[in-house]
């Protein structure tokens, strides 16, 4: 049993659950072992769904020997699968798996399509409109719950999804000044506009719900970026929100899916350290500014200039991206290959890897700690004495 807390349960298609969410983090970093563990307290667990073969030797031997577009497509669909059934069994039935899809990926309906028919109880939806959503899922008993960051786009979901008869089941806010990996704005400098506060969409979202009939419980709201401490946790849960998602901190956990050395250098990184850049999606994206990031920063108007619009051929064949500035040649994006980076960066490779990061200090400083350490201190402020562990999260 989870520790008393003072909090009301997060309620999401009829399962009430406690009111914290593990954000999906790819490529890899929240896989079938840390959604499972956070499923196992009772909370929500977020499988990221993007190109998940990377944790899986077979898959990636099958790659190798075939490495067309179509082979990586279907490892991956497989390695999905397997990750839902792993964080199922070791939730042990409790709290929920969601699945994490970002809309500005190519093979996002198959994500979709592979989440439903294994089983996830809830499927994310960030990085552009999830208009499609309710279409993709139709005659699966599946929650939905798309991410935004301002009452416009909310409103906007809300009006579409009510004419074709559903509700979202949730509905998660992400604040684009403090979230970690690809950010809600189409322009770094708006990021810190006050469209994106909390309290402002709150009383923005009032009078939408009451011209849409709504009742405001009937759409859970639960919000993102930065939340670090109890007391974050307390101050969003009175000021309205039925639930946070936290994405950094779980990303440090013990039970992360990541290399140590991922979790090393997000937990150790300092204010300075976070930078936030264009992506190769065309959004702006908050990382630690490790020495390939620096390198690439440093010469990106050189790059720019250089090849910014030249096509060029996807450097891993799996296209990933629906629009991609590397192989689209899109000048005014980024120009880089997103998935190798993530992908080196899940492997622990600090010199060639991408490590995205949310702006904010980690509850814990920079220890290593359990799911169940986290959400303890996030629920009711009372942290466990570190214990002395084996050098299992030890730098290799
Ligand atoms: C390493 C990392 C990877 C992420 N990848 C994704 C992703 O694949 N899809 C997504 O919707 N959000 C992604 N996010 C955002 C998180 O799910 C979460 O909403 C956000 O980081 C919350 O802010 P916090 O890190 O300050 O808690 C990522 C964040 C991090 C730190």
């Amino acid at each position: 049993m989870f520790p008393s807390h003072p909090f009301a349960p997060l309620r999401i298609r009829g399962r009430a659950l406690l009111p914290i969410v593990q954000g999906g983090m790819g490529v890899g970093i929240s896989a079938h072992r840390l959604a499972g563990s956070v499923a196992r307290e009772g909370a929500v667990g977020t499988i990221a769904s993007i190109d998940l073969r990377h944790h899986h030797p077979d898959l990636l031997d099958m790659c190798r020997a075939d490495p067309r577009r179509e082979t990586l497509e279907r490892a991956n669909l497989i390695a999905l699968s397997r990750e839902i059934e792993g964080a199922k069994r070791l939730s042990e039935g409790r709290g929920m798996i969601a699945v994490n899809v970002m809309k500005a990926v190519s093979a996002h309906a198959d994500y979709v399509r592979a989440a439903c028919e294994n089983g996830a109880d809830a499927i994310v939806m960030g990085a552009g409109l999830p208009l499609d959503l309710p279409d993709l899922t139709q005659g699966h008993d599946i929650a939905l719950i798309p991410i935004l960051s301002d009452a416009r786009g909310i409103a906007l979901v809300l009006k579409k999804w009510m004419k074709k008869g559903r509700l979202p089941d949730a509905v998660v806010i992400e604040h684009p000044a403090h979230a970690g990996g690809h950010l809600g704005v189409t322009n770094l400098s708006e990021m810190n506009d006050e469209r994106f506060s909390f309290e402002r969409i709150f009383a923005e979202l009032d009078p939408v719900f009451t011209s849409l009939g709504l009742r405001r419980e009937d759409v859970p709201l639960i919000v993102a970026g930065g939340i670090n401490s109890h007391e974050a946790v307390r101050k969003w849960l009175a000021a309205g929100a039925n639930g946070v998602q936290v994405g950094t901190p779980f990303a440090v956990t013990e039970e992360g899916d990541a290399h140590p050395n991922f979790k090393r250098v997000l937990a150790d990184a300092r204010p300075e350290d976070i930078v936030e850049f264009v992506s190769v999606t065309g959004l702006p994206a908050r990382a630690v500014k490790t020495p390939w990031l620096a390198r690439y920063l440093r010469n990106e108007a050189r790059i720019r200039a250089k090849i910014g619009s030249i096509k060029n051929a996807c450097p891993t064949a799996l296209e990933c991206l629906s629009v991609c500035g590397l192989r689209d040649g899109v000048e005014k994006f980024g120009h880089f290959c997103i998935d190798t980076r993530l992908a080196a960066a899940l492997r622990g490779d600090v010199a060639n890897g991408l490590f995205f990061r949310g702006r904010e200090s980690l509850p814990f400083g920079n220890a290593i700690r359990s799911v169940r350490e986290l959400m303890e201190l996030l629920l009711t402020g009372v942290a466990r004495p570190a214990v002395a562990r084996c050098g299992a999260f030890a730098l290799v």
